[in-house]
């Protein structure tokens, strides 16, 4: 088992990996909490059980679960089940039911303790660490949220036996970008060992920039184009998927701005294809413009003045401002 620490000045909390390690849940909940509203989906195969008074609230499947009508849905439930402020939310699933119980938690009586049982990759590496919670708008992605750090997240890597291949895929989206920040080749590694090292790296960055007022903004890369690819299709195309041709499309955006040469763009093809993931906007795009995928990038939560990405550069990936709509669109053509 693996165990890192994401380290904040007066919430820190730790992360297990491996597996079984959903077992943990009854010590990592509050001693105040008497109850333990578990938030999950149908279709997981798997229960956390927190040794106290329990009730399951199912959410629907997808992106859909993502909004504020869930939300309300959630914390009425919450009330009428007798949820207090002493008490817990206990996430189970993939990072919607992570993003949702979160939110839920966050708000609900103004902030109920929240422990994420992740059971998708995508969850273990990325989406259960470092308390960004949020829903969707039909107006972009995560526009409505809150920072709501976890007690703890349990990233049970027996759950993942019963993750479907897409949903695998999704995750290696993930883990493919965190090869670009730093932590190298992990194609090689025991899934396990891939798991850990991507943590590490998130919790280091959570560490130094809790509310994302700088470095922490990183870990966006790939997302600008990822999350317009993912509005534009309504959300039936994967968030892995679509950060994985986000990375490559962030990749040739820099290289048209002279920042990476082209060995540094095949690298991110490379990357990309090795964990089995597409890397060219297929026929399910050819309807969506290039115009329309810029109107997404102008609504994105980094865009507050003009036109930003996270870009590879000589330093590695940094945020960049004031990105001209030619090369944003020059860079879209070389990825179709
Ligand atoms: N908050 C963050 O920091 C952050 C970071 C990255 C992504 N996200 C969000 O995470 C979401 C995507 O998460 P996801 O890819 O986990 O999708 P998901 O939660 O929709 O899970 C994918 C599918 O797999 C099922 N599933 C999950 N675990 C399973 C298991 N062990 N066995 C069988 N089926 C299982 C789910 O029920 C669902 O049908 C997106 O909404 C994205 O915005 C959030």
């Amino acid at each position: 088992m693996f165990r890192v620490e994401v380290k904040l000045k007066d919430h820190s909390y730790p992360v297990l990996i491996g597996d079984g390690v959903r077992n943990a849940l009854p010590e990592l909940l509050p001693d105040s909490a008497s109850k333990a509203a578990i938030v999950t989906r149908p279709n997981i195969p798997w229960q956390a059980e927190p040794g106290c008074d329990s009730q399951v609230f199912h959410i629907p499947d997808g992106e859909q679960a993502k909004s504020l009508a869930i939300i309300e849905e959630l914390c009425r439930g919450f009330s009428q089940w007798g949820l207090t402020r002493a008490d817990a939310v206990v996430a189970v699933g993939g990072g919607v039911a992570t993003d949702v119980a979160g939110f839920a938690a966050a708000v609900y009586h103004r902030g109920v303790a929240v422990v994420h049982v992740a059971t998708s990759l995508l969850a273990q590496v990325d989406a259960a660490i470092g308390g960004k919670t949020g829903v969707n708008l039909p107006e972009g992605k995560n526009l409505v949220g809150a920072f709501w750090q976890p007690q703890a997240v349990l990233c049970d890597t027996e759950t993942l036996t019963t993750l479907p291949e897409s949903e695998f895929k999704c995750g290696y989206g993930e883990i493919a970008k965190y090869h670009f920040l730093g932590a190298g080749n992990l194609a090689s590694l025991p899934l396990v060992e891939q798991i850990a090292r991507c943590v590490e790296l998130k919790a280091i960055i959570v560490s130094a920039d809790e509310r994302e007022q700088g470095q922490r903004a990183l870990l966006n890369y790939g997302h600008t184009l990822g999350h317009a690819l993912e509005s534009a299709r309504q959300y039936s195309f994967t968030h892995g998927q679509a950060v994985a041709l986000g990375l490559i499309y962030a990749a040739e955006v820099a290289h048209l701005l002279g920042r990476i040469d082209e060995k540094r763009v095949s690298e991110h093809r490379d990357v990309v294809s090795s964990f089995g993931l597409e890397t060219r906007l297929n026929e399910q795009f050819s309807q969506i413009s290039n115009q329309e995928l810029l109107s997404f990038f102008k609504r994105d939560k980094k865009a507050t003045k003009s036109l930003t990405m996270v870009l590879d550069g000589a330093a590695g990936p940094e945020v960049v401002s004031g990105l001209s709509p030619d090369v944003l669109l020059a860079a879209m053509e070389r990825i179709r």
